[in-house]
Protein backbone atom coordinates (compact mmCIF):
# COMPACT_ATOMS: atom_id res chain seq x y z
CA UNK A 1 0.00 0.00 0.00
CA UNK A 2 1.66 3.59 -0.96
CA UNK A 3 2.19 5.75 2.19
CA UNK A 4 1.58 9.47 1.55
CA UNK A 5 5.05 10.90 2.96
CA UNK A 6 6.68 8.01 1.22
CA UNK A 7 5.40 8.92 -2.11
CA UNK A 8 7.11 12.53 -1.45
CA UNK A 9 9.62 12.81 -3.93
CA UNK A 10 13.39 12.00 -3.44
CA UNK A 11 15.25 15.27 -3.49
CA UNK A 12 16.88 15.48 -6.92
CA UNK A 13 19.85 17.95 -5.78
CA UNK A 14 20.93 15.85 -2.78
CA UNK A 15 20.60 12.22 -5.20
CA UNK A 16 23.34 13.98 -7.65
CA UNK A 17 24.84 15.40 -4.54
CA UNK A 18 25.45 12.28 -3.13
CA UNK A 19 25.69 9.77 -6.22
CA UNK A 20 29.02 12.25 -6.83
CA UNK A 21 30.23 10.66 -4.19
CA UNK A 22 29.60 7.22 -4.80
CA UNK A 23 26.93 6.80 -2.28
CA UNK A 24 22.84 5.86 -2.89
CA UNK A 25 20.07 8.13 -1.32
CA UNK A 26 16.72 6.18 -1.73
CA UNK A 27 13.43 5.92 0.19
CA UNK A 28 13.19 2.61 2.49
CA UNK A 29 10.07 0.60 0.74
CA UNK A 30 9.08 0.31 4.21
CA UNK A 31 6.55 -2.51 2.83
CA UNK A 32 9.66 -4.20 2.76
CA UNK A 33 10.51 -5.72 6.38
CA UNK A 34 13.63 -6.48 6.16
CA UNK A 35 15.10 -3.14 4.42
CA UNK A 36 12.68 -0.93 7.04
CA UNK A 37 14.38 -3.35 9.75
CA UNK A 38 18.33 -2.51 8.76
CA UNK A 39 17.20 0.58 8.35
CA UNK A 40 15.52 1.21 11.79
CA UNK A 41 18.91 -0.55 13.42
CA UNK A 42 21.04 1.85 11.89
CA UNK A 43 18.97 4.76 12.96
CA UNK A 44 19.46 3.36 16.77
CA UNK A 45 23.08 2.59 16.44
CA UNK A 46 23.84 6.15 15.07
CA UNK A 47 22.21 7.47 18.45
CA UNK A 48 24.14 4.92 20.61
CA UNK A 49 20.78 3.05 21.55
CA UNK A 50 20.33 -0.71 21.89
CA UNK A 51 20.06 -2.63 18.90
CA UNK A 52 16.25 -3.39 18.58
CA UNK A 53 14.84 -7.40 19.60
CA UNK A 54 12.23 -8.98 17.11
CA UNK A 55 9.75 -7.54 18.50
CA UNK A 56 10.40 -4.15 18.97
CA UNK A 57 11.26 -4.09 15.16
CA UNK A 58 7.78 -5.24 14.36
CA UNK A 59 6.97 -2.02 17.10
CA UNK A 60 8.42 0.31 15.06
CA UNK A 61 7.89 -0.82 11.74
CA UNK A 62 4.06 -0.39 12.21
CA UNK A 63 4.62 2.99 14.29
CA UNK A 64 6.58 4.49 11.07
CA UNK A 65 4.76 2.71 7.94
CA UNK A 66 3.64 6.06 7.39
CA UNK A 67 7.16 8.27 8.01
CA UNK A 68 9.54 8.93 4.71
CA UNK A 69 12.78 7.10 5.95
CA UNK A 70 15.12 7.87 3.50
CA UNK A 71 18.35 5.79 3.45
CA UNK A 72 21.58 6.71 2.48
CA UNK A 73 24.12 3.10 1.48
CA UNK A 74 27.95 2.93 0.63
CA UNK A 75 28.15 -0.16 -1.41
CA UNK A 76 32.17 -0.28 -0.37
CA UNK A 77 30.94 -1.14 3.11
CA UNK A 78 31.14 -4.39 4.50
CA UNK A 79 27.68 -4.80 5.04
CA UNK A 80 26.34 -2.48 1.84
CA UNK A 81 22.57 -3.64 2.16
CA UNK A 82 22.65 -1.48 5.93
CA UNK A 83 22.47 2.44 5.69
CA UNK A 84 25.43 4.63 6.41
CA UNK A 85 22.52 7.54 6.97
CA UNK A 86 19.21 7.50 8.33
CA UNK A 87 16.28 10.24 8.50
CA UNK A 88 12.86 10.11 8.85
CA UNK A 89 10.42 12.72 8.06
CA UNK A 90 6.55 13.03 8.13
CA UNK A 91 3.71 15.72 7.98
CA UNK A 92 2.43 16.94 11.04
CA UNK A 93 1.19 20.28 13.09
CA UNK A 94 2.63 22.42 15.70
CA UNK A 95 0.14 24.56 17.93
CA UNK A 96 -0.16 28.05 18.33
CA UNK A 97 -2.32 28.17 21.37
CA UNK A 98 -6.23 29.31 21.29
CA UNK A 99 -6.62 26.04 19.41
CA UNK A 100 -4.71 26.85 15.83
CA UNK A 101 -2.47 24.92 14.47
CA UNK A 102 0.43 25.14 11.36
CA UNK A 103 0.84 22.54 9.14
CA UNK A 104 4.97 21.60 9.03
CA UNK A 105 7.37 18.54 8.22
CA UNK A 106 8.61 16.75 11.35
CA UNK A 107 12.35 15.53 10.88
CA UNK A 108 13.96 13.06 12.89
CA UNK A 109 16.19 10.10 12.87
CA UNK A 110 19.02 11.82 11.42
CA UNK A 111 21.77 9.60 11.84
CA UNK A 112 25.21 9.60 9.86
CA UNK A 113 27.74 6.45 10.60
CA UNK A 114 30.97 7.21 12.50
CA UNK A 115 32.42 5.77 9.32
CA UNK A 116 31.20 8.49 7.53
CA UNK A 117 30.45 11.76 9.65
CA UNK A 118 32.01 15.08 8.48
CA UNK A 119 31.73 14.51 4.78
CA UNK A 120 28.38 16.60 4.23
CA UNK A 121 26.14 13.46 4.23
CA UNK A 122 23.74 15.31 6.94
CA UNK A 123 23.96 18.73 5.31
CA UNK A 124 22.84 16.76 1.91
CA UNK A 125 19.85 15.04 3.84
CA UNK A 126 18.34 18.43 5.58
CA UNK A 127 18.96 20.42 2.71
CA UNK A 128 16.97 17.69 0.65
CA UNK A 129 14.07 17.18 3.57
CA UNK A 130 13.87 21.38 3.36
CA UNK A 131 13.53 21.36 0.02
CA UNK A 132 10.66 18.68 -0.25
CA UNK A 133 8.52 20.24 2.54
CA UNK A 134 8.94 23.41 0.76
CA UNK A 135 8.15 21.45 -2.67
CA UNK A 136 5.02 20.53 -0.86
CA UNK A 137 3.91 23.57 0.15
CA UNK A 138 4.84 23.25 3.96
CA UNK A 139 4.78 26.42 5.73
CA UNK A 140 7.71 25.52 8.03
CA UNK A 141 10.01 22.37 9.07
CA UNK A 142 10.73 21.87 12.86
CA UNK A 143 12.78 19.35 14.88
CA UNK A 144 13.88 18.44 18.42
CA UNK A 145 18.17 18.04 18.85
CA UNK A 146 20.26 15.58 20.51
CA UNK A 147 22.90 18.88 20.28
CA UNK A 148 21.82 22.56 19.98
CA UNK A 149 24.89 23.17 18.01
CA UNK A 150 23.79 21.55 14.58
CA UNK A 151 20.70 23.26 12.94
CA UNK A 152 21.15 27.21 12.98
CA UNK A 153 23.06 26.53 9.69
CA UNK A 154 20.24 25.48 8.22
CA UNK A 155 17.75 28.04 9.48
CA UNK A 156 16.47 26.65 12.20
CA UNK A 157 16.14 28.51 15.64
CA UNK A 158 15.04 27.38 19.26
CA UNK A 159 11.35 28.35 19.63
CA UNK A 160 9.87 26.49 22.53
CA UNK A 161 11.90 25.76 25.71
CA UNK A 162 11.59 23.33 28.24
CA UNK A 163 12.33 23.17 32.34
CA UNK A 164 13.23 20.32 34.52
CA UNK A 165 12.08 20.73 38.46
CA UNK A 166 13.06 19.17 41.62
CA UNK A 167 10.61 20.31 44.22
CA UNK A 168 11.10 20.08 48.38
CA UNK A 169 7.72 18.50 49.39
CA UNK A 170 8.71 17.97 53.23
CA UNK A 171 6.83 20.82 55.06
CA UNK A 172 5.04 22.54 52.02
CA UNK A 173 1.49 23.24 51.50
CA UNK A 174 -1.06 23.79 48.39
CA UNK A 175 -2.34 27.02 48.68
CA UNK A 176 -4.48 26.71 45.80
CA UNK A 177 -8.26 25.85 46.04
CA UNK A 178 -8.66 21.99 45.46
CA UNK A 179 -11.22 21.81 42.62
CA UNK A 180 -14.38 20.10 43.06
CA UNK A 181 -13.57 16.94 41.06
CA UNK A 182 -11.74 13.86 41.63
CA UNK A 183 -8.68 12.33 41.35
CA UNK A 184 -8.50 7.94 40.31
CA UNK A 185 -5.83 6.16 40.98
CA UNK A 186 -5.70 4.13 37.96
CA UNK A 187 -3.69 1.56 36.32
CA UNK A 188 -1.45 2.99 33.32
CA UNK A 189 -2.82 0.52 30.70
CA UNK A 190 -6.47 1.70 31.33
CA UNK A 191 -5.11 4.91 30.84
CA UNK A 192 -3.38 4.51 27.72
CA UNK A 193 -6.10 4.86 25.00
CA UNK A 194 -7.07 8.30 27.06
CA UNK A 195 -3.86 9.74 26.70
CA UNK A 196 -3.87 10.98 22.70
CA UNK A 197 -7.61 12.51 23.46
CA UNK A 198 -6.97 14.39 26.06
CA UNK A 199 -3.20 15.25 25.21
CA UNK A 200 -4.81 16.96 21.75
CA UNK A 201 -6.90 19.20 24.07
CA UNK A 202 -3.95 19.78 26.42
CA UNK A 203 -1.77 20.79 23.18
CA UNK A 204 -4.24 23.22 21.81
CA UNK A 205 -4.13 25.53 25.14
CA UNK A 206 -0.09 25.88 24.60
CA UNK A 207 1.93 27.15 21.42
CA UNK A 208 4.78 24.65 20.69
CA UNK A 209 2.99 21.05 21.01
CA UNK A 210 3.55 18.45 17.73
CA UNK A 211 1.02 15.27 18.18
CA UNK A 212 2.84 12.42 19.37
CA UNK A 213 2.93 8.94 17.47
CA UNK A 214 0.75 5.98 18.72
CA UNK A 215 4.54 4.27 19.70
CA UNK A 216 5.40 7.52 21.77
CA UNK A 217 2.21 6.73 24.09
CA UNK A 218 2.99 3.28 24.10
CA UNK A 219 6.21 3.76 25.30
CA UNK A 220 5.14 6.22 27.98
CA UNK A 221 2.36 4.36 29.47
CA UNK A 222 4.87 1.21 29.58
CA UNK A 223 2.87 -0.84 27.07
CA UNK A 224 5.38 -0.93 24.00
CA UNK A 225 8.24 -3.95 24.28
CA UNK A 226 11.13 -1.28 24.84
CA UNK A 227 9.49 -0.11 28.02
CA UNK A 228 7.82 -3.28 28.98
CA UNK A 229 9.71 -3.56 31.78
CA UNK A 230 8.96 -0.18 33.53
CA UNK A 231 5.59 -1.34 33.73
CA UNK A 232 5.73 -2.57 37.88
CA UNK A 233 7.29 1.03 38.40
CA UNK A 234 4.61 3.16 36.99
CA UNK A 235 1.31 4.62 38.27
CA UNK A 236 -1.03 6.65 37.21
CA UNK A 237 -3.99 8.87 38.27
CA UNK A 238 -6.79 10.47 36.23
CA UNK A 239 -8.48 13.62 37.38
CA UNK A 240 -12.45 13.68 36.56
CA UNK A 241 -14.41 16.88 36.54
CA UNK A 242 -17.46 17.22 38.64
CA UNK A 243 -19.19 16.06 35.77
CA UNK A 244 -16.83 12.59 35.43
CA UNK A 245 -15.52 13.94 32.52
CA UNK A 246 -11.52 12.81 32.44
CA UNK A 247 -9.61 15.96 32.04
CA UNK A 248 -6.26 14.99 32.82
CA UNK A 249 -4.02 12.22 33.65
CA UNK A 250 -0.47 11.93 35.86
CA UNK A 251 2.08 9.42 35.22
CA UNK A 252 4.74 9.01 37.72
CA UNK A 253 7.18 6.23 39.70
CA UNK A 254 8.51 6.54 43.25
CA UNK A 255 12.08 5.61 43.79
CA UNK A 256 12.79 4.54 47.78
CA UNK A 257 15.23 6.24 49.94
CA UNK A 258 17.24 3.50 51.32
CA UNK A 259 18.92 5.31 53.97
CA UNK A 260 15.51 7.26 54.80
CA UNK A 261 11.86 5.59 54.08
CA UNK A 262 10.02 8.71 54.73
CA UNK A 263 12.27 10.45 51.87
CA UNK A 264 11.59 8.41 48.36
CA UNK A 265 11.42 9.89 45.54
CA UNK A 266 8.79 10.50 42.99
CA UNK A 267 9.57 11.04 39.36
CA UNK A 268 6.78 12.40 37.52
CA UNK A 269 7.02 11.27 34.17
CA UNK A 270 3.94 12.88 32.55
CA UNK A 271 1.71 15.21 33.37
CA UNK A 272 -1.38 16.15 31.23
CA UNK A 273 -4.21 18.71 31.66
CA UNK A 274 -6.72 19.95 29.43
CA UNK A 275 -8.04 22.11 32.12
CA UNK A 276 -6.73 24.58 34.97
CA UNK A 277 -8.83 22.53 37.40
CA UNK A 278 -6.84 19.10 36.23
CA UNK A 279 -4.18 21.17 36.66
CA UNK A 280 -4.14 21.74 39.96
CA UNK A 281 -6.05 19.08 41.09
CA UNK A 282 -3.20 16.45 39.68
CA UNK A 283 -0.26 18.68 40.99
CA UNK A 284 -2.11 18.23 44.43
CA UNK A 285 -2.28 14.33 44.09
CA UNK A 286 1.63 14.31 43.31
CA UNK A 287 2.25 16.82 45.77
CA UNK A 288 1.10 15.04 48.52
CA UNK A 289 1.83 11.56 48.73
CA UNK A 290 3.25 10.39 51.81
CA UNK A 291 7.12 9.01 52.11
CA UNK A 292 7.63 11.47 49.81
CA UNK A 293 10.59 14.39 50.17
CA UNK A 294 11.58 14.85 46.85
CA UNK A 295 9.32 15.34 43.34
CA UNK A 296 11.48 15.45 39.94
CA UNK A 297 10.06 16.78 37.19
CA UNK A 298 11.39 16.71 33.46
CA UNK A 299 10.60 18.13 30.35
CA UNK A 300 7.99 20.77 32.27
CA UNK A 301 7.14 24.54 30.32
CA UNK A 302 9.55 27.13 31.63
CA UNK A 303 6.87 29.42 33.26
CA UNK A 304 5.33 26.36 34.90
CA UNK A 305 2.34 27.79 37.44
CA UNK A 306 3.12 24.94 40.11
CA UNK A 307 5.25 28.07 42.14
CA UNK A 308 2.27 29.99 42.94
CA UNK A 309 0.17 26.97 43.90
CA UNK A 310 2.34 25.88 46.76
CA UNK A 311 2.97 28.08 50.58
CA UNK A 312 7.13 27.98 49.85
CA UNK A 313 7.56 28.79 45.68
CA UNK A 314 11.18 28.10 46.51
CA UNK A 315 10.34 25.00 47.14
CA UNK A 316 9.65 24.50 43.42
CA UNK A 317 13.75 24.70 42.31
CA UNK A 318 14.96 24.81 38.44
CA UNK A 319 17.05 22.23 37.93
CA UNK A 320 17.54 22.93 34.28
CA UNK A 321 15.88 24.68 31.74
CA UNK A 322 16.61 24.12 27.27
CA UNK A 323 15.50 24.79 24.82
CA UNK A 324 13.46 22.07 22.56
CA UNK A 325 11.56 23.01 19.41
CA UNK A 326 13.36 23.98 16.67
CA UNK A 327 11.22 25.44 13.81
CA UNK A 328 12.42 26.08 10.60
CA UNK A 329 10.65 28.77 8.44
CA UNK A 330 9.57 27.97 4.71
CA UNK A 331 6.75 30.18 3.47
CA UNK A 332 7.05 33.65 5.76
CA UNK A 333 3.64 34.77 4.58
CA UNK A 334 1.95 31.24 5.82
CA UNK A 335 4.10 30.87 8.71
CA UNK A 336 3.20 34.47 10.22
CA UNK A 337 -0.38 34.74 9.62
CA UNK A 338 -1.33 31.75 10.94
CA UNK A 339 -1.05 32.94 14.71
CA UNK A 340 -2.37 35.55 16.45
CA UNK A 341 -0.54 38.83 17.74
CA UNK A 342 -0.54 40.65 21.06
CA UNK A 343 -0.62 43.96 19.08
CA UNK A 344 -1.74 46.04 16.34
CA UNK A 345 1.56 47.56 14.75
CA UNK A 346 4.10 46.58 11.29
CA UNK A 347 7.23 46.09 10.89
CA UNK A 348 9.30 45.22 7.62
CA UNK A 349 11.06 41.77 8.54
CA UNK A 350 14.05 41.96 5.84
CA UNK A 351 15.07 38.08 6.35
CA UNK A 352 18.33 36.67 4.87
CA UNK A 353 18.52 33.08 3.99
CA UNK A 354 21.25 31.71 2.38
CA UNK A 355 18.87 28.56 1.57
CA UNK A 356 16.99 31.02 -0.05
CA UNK A 357 13.22 29.83 1.30
CA UNK A 358 12.70 33.05 3.67
CA UNK A 359 14.60 35.29 2.03
CA UNK A 360 12.69 38.86 1.25
CA UNK A 361 11.76 41.44 2.94
CA UNK A 362 8.40 41.00 4.68
CA UNK A 363 5.58 43.55 5.99
CA UNK A 364 4.19 41.96 8.69
CA UNK A 365 1.02 44.04 9.69
CA UNK A 366 -1.17 43.24 12.55
CA UNK A 367 -4.74 44.47 13.34
CA UNK A 368 -6.51 45.19 16.49
CA UNK A 369 -7.97 41.68 16.71
CA UNK A 370 -4.33 40.16 16.25
CA UNK A 371 -5.03 39.25 12.95
CA UNK A 372 -1.76 39.62 10.26
CA UNK A 373 -1.02 40.28 6.63
CA UNK A 374 1.93 39.48 5.52
CA UNK A 375 2.95 40.88 1.98
CA UNK A 376 6.29 41.36 0.24
CA UNK A 377 7.76 44.70 0.37
CA UNK A 378 10.32 46.11 -1.42
CA UNK A 379 9.20 50.08 -0.99
CA UNK A 380 9.89 52.12 2.38
CA UNK A 381 9.07 51.30 6.15
CA UNK A 382 6.32 54.32 5.80
CA UNK A 383 6.99 53.92 9.60
CA UNK A 384 6.99 50.75 10.30
CA UNK A 385 9.74 49.00 12.96
CA UNK A 386 12.45 47.63 10.59
CA UNK A 387 14.32 44.88 11.92
CA UNK A 388 16.94 42.73 10.14
CA UNK A 389 17.33 39.22 10.61
CA UNK A 390 18.52 35.69 9.58
CA UNK A 391 16.49 32.66 9.14
CA UNK A 392 17.44 31.11 12.18
CA UNK A 393 16.13 34.21 14.51
CA UNK A 394 13.32 33.78 12.38
CA UNK A 395 12.48 30.40 13.58
CA UNK A 396 13.06 31.22 17.02
CA UNK A 397 11.06 34.12 17.41
CA UNK A 398 8.04 32.50 15.09
CA UNK A 399 6.12 31.06 18.71
CA UNK A 400 6.73 34.54 21.16
CA UNK A 401 8.95 32.27 23.32
CA UNK A 402 12.53 33.70 22.41
CA UNK A 403 12.93 37.44 23.82
CA UNK A 404 13.57 39.74 20.87
CA UNK A 405 15.41 42.07 23.23
CA UNK A 406 18.06 38.73 24.19
CA UNK A 407 18.35 38.73 19.96
CA UNK A 408 19.28 42.11 19.50
CA UNK A 409 21.74 42.64 22.76
CA UNK A 410 23.59 39.06 20.72
CA UNK A 411 23.35 41.30 17.09
CA UNK A 412 20.85 38.03 16.16
CA UNK A 413 18.62 40.31 14.72
CA UNK A 414 18.93 44.31 14.09
CA UNK A 415 17.23 47.17 14.54
CA UNK A 416 16.72 49.41 11.33
CA UNK A 417 15.21 52.03 13.44
CA UNK A 418 15.52 52.65 17.47
CA UNK A 419 12.87 50.86 19.15
CA UNK A 420 11.94 48.22 16.31
CA UNK A 421 12.63 45.22 18.91
CA UNK A 422 10.65 46.33 21.52
CA UNK A 423 7.47 47.26 18.59
CA UNK A 424 8.16 43.50 17.32
CA UNK A 425 8.28 41.90 20.94
CA UNK A 426 4.73 43.96 21.71
CA UNK A 427 3.40 42.14 18.52
CA UNK A 428 4.31 38.81 19.55
CA UNK A 429 4.21 38.88 23.38
CA UNK A 430 2.37 35.33 24.58
CA UNK A 431 0.33 34.78 27.54
CA UNK A 432 2.07 31.31 27.91
CA UNK A 433 5.46 30.23 27.29
CA UNK A 434 5.70 28.08 23.91
CA UNK A 435 6.08 24.44 25.30
CA UNK A 436 7.10 21.34 23.72
CA UNK A 437 5.81 18.42 26.34
CA UNK A 438 7.54 14.88 24.21
CA UNK A 439 10.93 14.23 22.13
CA UNK A 440 9.87 13.45 18.37
C1 LIG B 1 25.09 15.06 13.77
C2 LIG B 1 25.38 14.18 12.56
C3 LIG B 1 24.07 13.75 11.92
C4 LIG B 1 26.20 15.03 11.57
O1 LIG B 1 26.43 14.27 10.40
P1 LIG B 1 27.63 14.61 9.38
O2 LIG B 1 27.35 13.92 8.09
O3 LIG B 1 28.92 14.38 10.03
O4 LIG B 1 27.46 16.19 9.18
P2 LIG B 1 28.00 17.03 7.94
O5 LIG B 1 29.34 16.51 7.52
O6 LIG B 1 26.98 17.10 6.88
O7 LIG B 1 28.18 18.44 8.62
C5 LIG B 1 27.43 19.58 8.21
C6 LIG B 1 27.84 20.73 9.10
O8 LIG B 1 27.41 20.45 10.44
C7 LIG B 1 28.52 20.49 11.33
N1 LIG B 1 28.28 19.46 12.34
C8 LIG B 1 28.11 18.16 12.14
N2 LIG B 1 27.89 17.53 13.31
C9 LIG B 1 27.95 18.47 14.26
C10 LIG B 1 27.82 18.44 15.66
N3 LIG B 1 27.59 17.31 16.33
N4 LIG B 1 27.94 19.61 16.35
C11 LIG B 1 28.16 20.77 15.67
N5 LIG B 1 28.29 20.84 14.33
C12 LIG B 1 28.19 19.71 13.65
C13 LIG B 1 29.71 20.21 10.48
O9 LIG B 1 30.88 20.71 11.07
C14 LIG B 1 29.32 20.93 9.21
O10 LIG B 1 29.55 22.30 9.39
P3 LIG B 1 29.72 23.36 8.19
O11 LIG B 1 28.50 24.19 8.22
O12 LIG B 1 30.94 24.12 8.56
O13 LIG B 1 29.86 22.58 6.91
C15 LIG B 1 26.20 12.94 12.97
O14 LIG B 1 27.38 13.36 13.59
C16 LIG B 1 25.45 11.98 13.87
O15 LIG B 1 24.85 11.02 13.40
N6 LIG B 1 25.51 12.18 15.22
C17 LIG B 1 24.88 11.26 16.18
C18 LIG B 1 23.35 11.28 16.07
C19 LIG B 1 22.83 12.67 16.25
O16 LIG B 1 23.10 13.35 17.22
N7 LIG B 1 22.03 13.13 15.27
C20 LIG B 1 21.37 14.42 15.31
C21 LIG B 1 19.97 14.18 15.75
S1 LIG B 1 19.10 15.58 16.19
Amino acid sequence: MPHAHNDLPLDETSRVALEAEELRYAVVDTDDADEHDRWLQADHRGFHFDALTVEQLAEYRTALAGTRSIGVWDTATAEPDHPIATVGSWRSTVSLGDGRALDGWAISAVSVAATHRRRGIARALLEGELRAAHAAGLPLAMLTVSEATIYGRWGFGPAAYTADYRIDTRGLQMTAVMPSGRVHRVSAPELRGLAPVLATRAHERIAGEVPGKELLWDRMFAVSARTASHAPKLRAARYDDEHGEPQGFVLYSVAEDEADFAAHTLTVEYLCAATDDAYVALWHYVLDQDLVATVLAHLRPVDEPLPWLVSNPRAVQTIARREHLWLRVLDVPAALTARRYAAADAVLLRVTDPLGFAEGAWMLATDSDGVATVTAHDGGSGGAAVIDLGAEALGALMLGGTPVDALRVAGRLVEGSPGSAARLDAMLRVSRAPWLSTWF
